[in-house]
């Protein structure tokens, strides 16, 4: 009787959740997304490790999360530098959560090092083959960024990977909306055996999108699925939350904002913010980088507007803060900005740049208000994937790769200086800065 119930709530909230997805795709005419990719059932042993990815997890460690079946399969890696002979070990931690009639497998997070920089390691989990390789960043640069949000699982999705693979990339940064499972729990896992050749070899760091929030009111936490599955190194950067955190890596500060909790200034996240940008030292850490899910600068129709209260609330600081490089996901297309801020073109804002294109089933939005507004360089509706290549201290290369079929085109490419050494960050703005360090 009792489950009768709850899954009637469920079918409502389901069928409410489509109706409000039907709304906003009235707006605009997608084209045909691809299919969905198709798993077969390949049942594995219960102790063989599933969806394995890694994470930072602080200075010079790394997070290994993988799933068994088995309840009583150990947290441990083993791990070395050359196959097979895995001089360390480490022993780590394990949630679970249901969701309804879905209950998880054994979710297994363990923290490994520390590790060199730029170094080749062998590992596996639980005790049990198959062996994984993982490639630790580099401590200075050149460093690059694959970045690619919106990703789902179709065969889009599975184009957009491909390419991803074929870039040398150290660290992967994913704007939100990873899985598009949307209640359907078994979806998390195909999501994170599809990634698992990507997300096992290089750090994936992730932020929220509206995909990942699963919230029934009353009975479920929104970001149950989410935060078990992708834990991020909140406490390593003193956050409170999952949904937002910060790390480090050569010579990059980079924050993972959270679009779907508060930010107003009253809330955690704005006072963690704020702390965490009057900690940056551009000396350190000569480039600034941003992610969240929903864009600020946006001149596509779709989700027009969405953004503007969390802009409202938090782009002061990151303009006191020099923040050069912002990155969105949310509207399934590419977008790069100038340097903006508050609406307007601006030497000393941030560049925006909206990567929402991944690849998931929704398709493409394609209209754009017109006329363009002043401060968007490049706007184009395809699927694709952003790669951020920073030399040194002053530049980087940004390009941005489209799928064309499944041939990748290098579609847009610039040269990005950092805002080291400009008047941004010296005399002009100390004003600005202040409320970084304001109670
Ligand atoms: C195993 O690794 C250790 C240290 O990483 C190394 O000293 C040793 O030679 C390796 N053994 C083999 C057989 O490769
Ligand atoms: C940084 O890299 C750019 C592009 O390769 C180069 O032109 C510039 O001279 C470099 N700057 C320094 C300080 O090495």
């Amino acid at each position: 009787m009792e489950q009768k119930l709850i899954m009637m709530v469920v079918l409502l909230v389901l069928a409410l959740a489509t109706a409000t997805a039907t709304a906003f795709t009235a707006e605009y005419v997608r084209p045909p997304p691809r299919k969905t990719l198709h798993f077969p059932w390949n049942p594995k042993p219960s102790s063989h490790p599933q969806q394995v990815h890694v994470s930072f997890a602080g200075d010079k460690h790394i997070r290994v999360t993988w799933v068994t079946n088995d309840e009583s399969s150990p947290s441990i890696v083993e791990y070395g530098i050359s196959p097979k002979n895995y001089s360390f070990k480490a022993q780590g931690e394990s949630t679970s959560y249901s969701y309804f009639l879905y209950s998880s497998g054994k979710i297994h997070h363990t923290v490994i090092g520390p590790l060199e920089d730029d170094t080749l390691y062998f590992y596996r989990c639980g005790e049990e083959d198959p062996e994984f390789q993982l490639k630790t960043p580099p401590s200075q640069f050149p460093i690059t960024f694959a970045i690619a949000g919106d990703l789902g699982q179709t065969e889009w999705t599975k184009s957009t990977l491909d390419h991803i693979e074929q870039c040398k990339y150290d660290v992967h940064l994913l704007p939100g909306d990873l899985s598009y499972a949307d209640y359907m729990q078994h979806k998390w896992d195909t999501f994170g055996d599809l990634v698992q050749p990507l997300a096992s070899s290089r750090p994936w760091m992730v932020t929220q999108g509206n995909h990942e929030k699963e919230n029934i009111p009353i009975l479920k936490d929104g970001f149950i699925s989410y935060n078990s599955r992708w834990k991020m190194p909140y406490e390593e950067s003193g956050s409170s939350s999952n949904l937002y955190y910060s790390f480090e890596v050569a010579g990059v500060h980079t924050l993972m904002l959270g679009s779907y909790t508060d930010y107003d200034k009253y809330s955690d996240q704005y006072n963690w913010l704020k702390a965490d940008l009057s900690k940056v030292d551009r000396e350190r850490t000569p480039w600034l980088v941003v992610l969240f899910h929903v864009p600020w600068y946006n001149s596509n129709n779709a989700h027009q507007g969405e953004g503007d209260e969390m802009m409202a609330a938090m782009e002061p600081l990151l303009y006191a803060a020099g923040v050069d490089i912002v990155f969105a996901g949310h509207v399934h297309a590419y977008e790069r900005s100038k340097r903006a801020y508050n609406g307007k073109s601006d030497p000393c804002g941030a560049v925006h740049i909206t990567i929402g294109d991944g690849g998931n089933r929704e398709g493409l939005a394609h209209k754009y208000r017109e006329p363009e507004p002043e401060w968007s360089i490049f706007r184009e509706a395809s699927f694709g994937h952003g790669e951020l290549m920073i030399m040194n201290s002053t530049h980087a290369l940004w390009s941005w790769h489209r799928n064309d079929d499944d041939e990748q085109v290098r579609s847009d490419q610039v040269w990005l200086t950092s805002l080291i050494g400009s008047q941004c960050l010296s005399e002009k703005s100390r004003e600005q800065r202040k409320i970084l360090s304001e109670p």
